[in-house]
């Protein structure tokens, strides 16, 4: 899991080029740090053979950007959250003294319930030991910000629940307009969770219909549903305020105008 899911990316991106829309004018740039659910690409510029990519089909098979479809080194069918949103996470104080002053964090995700875990269960179901590593992770980033706001002065931050997100996802998928919410659209053996995707892999058919585009990361749809959340509401998904909220928050922003 190391190897895919933890090697960090950074992606500096102005939201003027980038793709889905809708949100994008409402936030004048983004600086977004973070996994390889986040990377748009980066991943293909970095040195080494042990480095994960994203560049071979069926990555990017639903692409709607510019020569799409191609794998353009995102892990998902198209777009992924980073593209509906940009977000950013890590080290606040750093970005606080290069003149941030607002951030938007997504927190650690439901790593227990991706196929690549439950694969390994009997039964396929969700590794809860793994969730609640995530879970305490994500109490102590709660209880971070929320210090860290207090001790810098103009600083705001929204704080998205990725975790909540994808557990009430998981909870209810057809409520969602999911068929499947187990297994990886594009992989292989049990759940398509045994393997990373690959030009090999298995393709499921009705992408839109997974949650799962592979073993670790969201389809196109299911990012553009967390960015929707997280973006607009419901508020029950962002603390304190939506994303939305925050880019549009006057008064403190020393980097805007
Ligand atoms: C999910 O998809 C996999 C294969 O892609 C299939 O084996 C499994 O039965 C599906 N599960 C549901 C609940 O449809």
């Amino acid at each position: 899991m190391k190897g895919v899911v933890a090697g960090l990316v950074m992606v500096l991106s102005a939201l003027a080029g980038f793709g889905p829309g809708k949100t994008a004018r409402a936030v004048p740039a983004v600086y977004v740090l973070g996994d390889s659910s986040l990377d748009v690409g980066n991943n293909n510029y970095l040195p080494g053979e042990s480095v994960p990519r994203a560049n071979k089909p069926f990555h990017g098979v639903d692409f709607p950007g510019p020569g799409g479809p191609k794998p353009t080194g995102r892990f998902s069918n198209g777009y992924n959250v980073a593209d509906f949103i940009g977000a950013g996470i890590l080290d606040s104080t750093d970005l606080y003294m290069m003149g941030a002053r607002k951030i938007g964090i997504i927190n650690v995700g439901l790593s227990g319930c991706i196929p690549m875990v439950r694969a390994h269960d009997a039964t396929g179901t969700c590794n809860d030991g793994t969730n609640e590593l995530a879970a305490g992770f994500n109490g102590a980033l709660e209880s971070f910000l929320a210090d860290l706001a207090a001790r810098l002065p103009g600083l705001a931050c929204s704080l998205a629940d990725g975790f909540a997100h994808r557990q009430a996802l998981i909870a209810d998928p057809q409520a969602q307009g999911f068929v499947n919410a187990t297994s990886a659209c594009c992989g292989s053996g049990r759940l398509g969770g045994e393997a990373r995707c690959l030009p090999t892999s298995n393709l499921c058919g009705d992408r839109d219909g997974y949650v799962y585009w592979d073993w670790v990361h969201a389809t196109q749809r299911a990012a553009e549903m967390a960015a929707e959340a997280f973006f607009h509401g419901p508020a029950q998904f962002t603390m304190p305020l939506t994303f939305k909220q925050l880019a549009e928050k006057k008064g403190a922003d020393l980097m805007e105008q």
